[in-house]
Parts: C-alpha cells; sequence; structure tokens
C-alpha cells in the first residue's frame, strides 16, 4: 500500500548558526524573555520554514524545487525525524513523524544531501549491515544487497572500501542504501547534485522505476530540468514558504503568456513601457530599473519587431533581447523575481 505524507502548517526557527558556519562568539544558554510579550529573545534566528502546508499522495513522484538556503532539507529533515520542527505538524502516512517516530521510520528511506557513509566499511558490508539493521534475514538481505550492487552497477567495487569511491559512486551507494530495506516513501535531498550527466540519467530511471512499484519519493532539487522530467507533481520554494505548486504542466501554463523576454534599452522612458504593454501577444510588462524590462508574452521571436519598432519610436535604443520559453525558471522568475540560479 503506498504511503502519503501530509504536512501542516510547518514552521521551522534555528536557533543557532548551521554547524558548519563559523561561529562568532560563545555559547547563550539562556533564553532572556522580554517583559509582557513572552517573546525569547535569542542572539541567532533563522526562519527557514514559515508555514509550509503540502499533500504529497501515495505514489507520486513529489519534487521540493527551490534555490539554496530555501527550506527543502529543512522539509526533508523534519519528515524523516532528523529535525525538531518549531511548528507546525507532519505526518508519514498515518503517523506523526515527531510524535511517532520510530513507526515513521520504519516506512522511509533517506538519501541525504552529503552522504554519510561508513568509510571503514566495503559497499557491499554497508548494504548487509543497514539489512540486519532492519530485520532482515541473513538470505534477504544477501540477496538484496547482490540485486541493488547490480542496479546501481557497483557490483565490480563490492569489495572495496568506500573510502576511496569518487562523489558519484558515494552518491549512487548512499541511494542504494536508502533502498536497502524497500521503504514505502523514499526521500532524497539533491540526489543529482555533482553527478556526471551519465549517472543522473541512471538515477532518474532507478527513480521512476522504484516509483512503478508503487512507491513514493520525495526529492528535492535546484535544477528545474531535473523536476521538470522527474516529477509529477511539485512544490516550488523559496525563503520558507511555498510560492506555488501543481504539475509541471499547470505550474509553467499558469505565467502568464507564458514566454518571457528580458529587454534592455539605453533607457526607458514611460511612454516606452506603455508602447510595450500595448503589443499583441503582450499580457504583462514589468521593470525594475530605468532601462530593463521583462515581457510576459504569448509568444517570443515574433515580438522582436515590435519591441525594436517601439522602441524606435520613443527614441530609444534596444540594447538587449533575450527569449525564454516557458519553463519553470520564468514562473520563478515571476514570482520572486530572482532567477532560480542567482
Ligand atoms: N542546522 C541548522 N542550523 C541553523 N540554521 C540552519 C540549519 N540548517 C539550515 N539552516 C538555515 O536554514 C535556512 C534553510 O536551509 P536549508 O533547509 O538547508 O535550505 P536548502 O536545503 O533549500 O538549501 C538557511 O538559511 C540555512 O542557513
Ligand atoms: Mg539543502
Amino acid at each position: 500500500m503506498a504511503i502519503g505524507i501530509r504536512i501542516e502548517h510547518l514552521r521551522k526557527v534555528y536557533d543557532s548558526p548551521p554547524p558548519s558556519a563559523a561561529r562568532g562568539g560563545g555559547f547563550s544558554f539562556t533564553a532572556q524573555r522580554s517583559a509582557g510579550k513572552g517573546e525569547k529573545k535569542k542572539k541567532f534566528e533563522v526562519v527557514a520554514l514559515e508555514d509550509v502546508s503540502l499533500e504529497i499522495r501515495a505514489g507520486e513522484i513529489f519534487g521540493l524545487l527551490g534555490p539554496n538556503g530555501a527550506g527543502k532539507s529543512t522539509t526533508i529533515g523534519i519528515l524523516t525525524t532528523r529535525t525538531r520542527p518549531t511548528g507546525g505538524r507532519a505526518f508519514v502516512g498515518e503517523f506523526d513523524v515527531w510524535k511517532e517516530q520510530v513507526s515513521a521510520k520504519r516506512l522511509i528511506g533517506v538519501v541525504p544531501q552529503r552522504p554519510n557513509l561508513d568509510f571503514a566499511l566495503t559497499a557491499r558490508e554497508i548494504l548487509l549491515f543497514h539489512g540486519a539493521y532492519f530485520g532482515q534475514s541473513a538470505r534477504e538481505r544477501t540477496r538484496r544487497t547482490d540485486e541493488l550492487l547490480e542496479k546501481f552497477k557497483l557490483t565490480d567495487r563490492a569489495d572495496h572500501m568506500v573510502r576511496n569511491f569518487s562523489g558519484g559512486m558515494m552518491q549512487r551507494m548512499s541511494i542504494a542504501r536508502a533502498m536497502m530495506h524497500d521503504p514505502e516513501v523514499l526521500f532524497l535531498d539533491e540526489p543529482s547534485a555533482g553527478l556526471d550527466p551519465q549517472t543522473r540519467l541512471l538515477l532518474w530511471e532507478i527513480i521512476r522505476d522504484y516509483n512503478r512499484a508503487g512507491k513514493t519519493i520525495v526529492l528535492t532539487t535546484h535544477y528545474m530540468d531535473e523536476a521538470d522530467a522527474l516529477c509529477d507533481r511539485l512544490a516550488i520554494i523559496d525563503h520558507g514558504r511555498i510560492i506555488a505548486q501543481g504539475t509541471p504542466r499547470e505550474l509553467k501554463s499558469s505565467i502568464p503568456g507564458g514566454y518571457l523576454l528580458r529587454v534592455r534599452f539605453d533607457r526607458l522612458p514611460d511612454d516606452l513601457m506603455a508602447g510595450l504593454r500595448a503589443l499583441p501577444g503582450v499580457t504583462e510588462v514589468r521593470s525594475a530599473d530605468h532601462i530593463a524590462a521583462d515581457l510576459y508574452a504569448d509568444r517570443g521571436g515574433p515580438l522582436i519587431a515590435g519591441i525594436a519598432g517601439a522602441a524606435q519610436e520613443a527614441g530609444v535604443t534596444l540594447c538587449d533581447v533575450h527569449i525564454a520559453e516557458p519553463s519553470l525558471e520564468t514562473l520563478f522568475l515571476h514570482h520572486t523575481g530572482r532567477s532560480l540560479r542567482d
């Protein structure tokens, strides 16, 4: 039976810097309260998630797409019982991930953003030990280990220590380990970051394959092509908030016009803005400064002549045009004014 996931008004506030960040000073071990308001006053506070609600359906491939620092790993951390939510609730199947951690954990497999493999073990040992931990019989875990080593093209390295593996091989190992106990839900945090194109395609095939067996997959990515190619539905997350969700097709067609033309002039007077807005097929024109404008339109290239004409009429020089076809990137730009890659 496939398992769904429900997230209700999830909030996460970190009150100390991430472990990797350089620490500035000593510890603060008392939280001071400002009288009356009951608000904690702390040295450090990062709101990583702000009221996130989501429904991930049983048996789908669901993606969380967003730039660095958006809150993707924090969401995965909470869903996989590693991170305690500050507010709100999350359920894997019927289990509250914080209150019923053991039951929730049995249903899930996790591929963390950074592989945390035991360097003192061989590839085979890592899988066998993981299977034993989850109570598989010796026969079952041997069978499953061989099967996964084969699937991930690691058979010829089975008895090598993972210490000497390449980044791509460690990532494959990390995914194989997460699949070892055949979990109903597989979480993958940025599974293809840093992978070569070939391994990435292998990974996509493995994910699709696992999903076809009725498993629910939740992955995070900052690659829009990956989200587009792999996910049945996705949520776009930025600064701890969901800014859009739906199927890739729905999301792409939700942008007014679909095409985005980013144009730059030597200056951008009001009459030129008006001229651009009046062009056929243009649904929206935005300008963040005095020389550049973003046109959302139902066509791309055919608009250039009109844009050049409008510029000439206003006595302005057209310096640059960039056309983007409907994509998740243009959707993100539309909602945030920034590029996913910024
Ligand atoms: N363990 C942590 N302690 C303190 N702050 C953290 C921790 N993990 C993440 N953060 C902060 O929370 C925000 C969201 O981070 P994260 O969930 O890792 O985003 P993403 O995975 O989308 O890059 C960032 O500002 C990050 O610095
Ligand atoms: Mg992350």
